[in-house]
């Protein structure tokens, strides 16, 4: 591996919230260690690590090269989660589509650029001095489902344990819930978004909101749910921030 597709992979490592990268040594008759060090092993996709506490690293390399259910077949790539590993706030979306699959990263196509600008506008306007980088991304499935459908619920359910664990992990003051499919992975939800949005659920004792899904946002005959999305959004942003 050369240099450059090193300090690749540990700025991909960083975009998904993850600082330290750990190698397994594995010198003298003691059992195996975890020991830190600045760079991962190149030979390994994944770096080894066993903490006690459970991290995203951690959880990462457990979702591994995941082939537990049938979405695993036609993605590129694994699109695990992005941001601040220490987020007061977690953004939950459906699952990954066809940029994001690409890339490797959450929320990175036309969705993804509205909900930058949802998060960073609402906040700028409200004062409150935060951007994207300082919250986390993630979605309910990993993979990216084929011609963006909405995943099934056993897909949800497999890929469900990971998003457990990253929300128990980050242990955020609030979740946002990007609409219905989050919705229903979190709180079980039958309603539609426009029943649950703009008032506070809870998942796990965190206070969660509903609020439309950017790409719904995108759809032209849907502008009205725009005000509202962003009504939904200052609230979140005032009571995980003020
Ligand atoms: N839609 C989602 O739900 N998640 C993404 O990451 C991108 C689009």
């Amino acid at each position: 591996m050369t240099k450059d597709q090193l300090r690749q992979r540990l700025e991909f490592y960083q975009d998904l919230g993850i600082k330290t990268v750990y190698r397994r040594s594995t010198t003298s008759h003691q059992p195996p260690v975890t020991v830190p060090v600045p760079i991962p092993n190149p030979q390994s996709p994944i770096p080894a690590l066993e903490p006690a506490q459970d991290s995203l690293l951690k959880i990462l390399g457990d979702i591994g090269d995941c082939k537990r259910c049938r979405l695993h077949e036609a993605r590129n790539k694994i699109v695990f989660g992005s941001g601040n590993d220490q987020a007061r706030l977690v953004f939950v979306g459906e699952g990954p589509g066809a940029d994001e699959d690409q890339q490797g990263l959450p929320f990175v196509g036309r969705a993804g650029q509205l909900l930058t600008q949802m998060i960073e506008g609402t906040a700028a306007k409200e004062g409150i001095p935060i951007k994207r980088a300082d919250v986390y991304i993630c979605n309910v499935v990993k993979c990216r489902p084929p011609e963006n459908r909405t995943p099934q619920p056993d897909e949800m359910e497999i890929c469900g344990q990971f998003l457990y664990r990253q929300l128990q992990s980050i242990k955020p003051k609030a979740i946002c819930a990007l609409g219905g499919t989050a919705a229903k992975a979190l709180l079980g939800a039958t309603e539609g978004v426009t029943r649950l949005r703009g008032k506070w659920h809870s998942w796990h004792d965190i206070q969660l909101m509903v609020t439309f899904h950017p790409s719904y946002l995108l759809r032209p005959y849907n502008q009205n749910a725009k005000k509202e999305a962003w009504e939904d959004l200052k609230k979140v942003l005032h009571y995980v921030y003020d």
